[in-house]
């Protein structure tokens, strides 16, 4: 499962990619509104794509098809990397058939069943993103509708990657992994989380502490 960084903020960017732990980036208008200060959008998506090389999903915010593509359109002019992200309405649906015409990928978002990932498939959306989190916040079970999503398009040959997003835990990451997600993108927090076991940092401790008490070097 391909694992992508959930922010705008270089900084976390930089870490995680010359860790070596990512293969993209993912963002969306509250992500960007956190960190853009004075700087444009366009600034902010170029340094990422400069730094990853990967998927960089970049967010439209018209709400008519018509300005989405264009803003698509402007968008993935950025960069080869960028991929365009459009919310899961009709429109966006439209957008992302026009976008495909035009060989620009496309992240279809704010995806909350498997009948709406049908429809953004068959739009030609490269990427479907199911929100976990958010499900699971109004007491459905977000990782079900992941599940649903993969029956679905499994039985379909349908090509559409699915990009478990909105995870808030690693346990969100392990279930998506193991429904089959092709993706999963997750905020800095959690992304360190998946890394660190107590028994691991006490493992560590006392293989030091032995090799001190030796006195020898290597
Ligand atoms: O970027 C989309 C998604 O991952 C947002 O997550 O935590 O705001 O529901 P969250």
């Amino acid at each position: 499962m391909k694992i992508f960084l959930d922010t705008a903020d270089l900084n976390e960017i930089r870490r995680a990619n010359e860790a070596g732990l990512i293969d993209g980036i993912t963002t969306n208008p509250s992500l960007l509104a956190k960190v853009a200060g004075d700087r444009s959008p366009r600034d902010i998506f170029l340094d990422i794509c400069r730094e990853v090389d990967g998927p960089v999903s970049a967010e439209v915010v018209a709400i008519d098809a018509e300005g989405m593509v264009s803003e698509g359109r402007k968008l993935a002019d950025i960069h080869e990397n960028i991929v365009v992200k459009v919310p899961l309405t009709e429109n966006g649906l439209r957008a992302c058939r026009t976008l495909r015409a035009n060989e620009i990928r496309v992240n279809v978002t704010l995806c909350f069943s498997a009948v709406q990932a049908l429809l953004a498939a068959k739009a030609g959306a490269s990427y479907i993103s199911p929100f976990v989190g958010r499900l699971d916040d109004v007491g459905h079970d977000g990782i079900e509708i992941v599940s649903e999503i993969r029956e679905v398009y499994d039985e379909y040959e349908l090509e559409t990657e699915i990009l478990a997003a909105s995870l808030r835990h690693p346990k969100h990451v392990l279930e998506s992994a193991l429904v089959g997600a092709d993706c999963a993108t997750l905020p800095p927090g959690v992304l360190y989380k998946l890394l660190r076991h107590p028994l691991t940092d006490a493992g560590l401790e006392s293989f030091l502490a032995d090799w001190k008490a030796l006195g020898k070097g290597l």
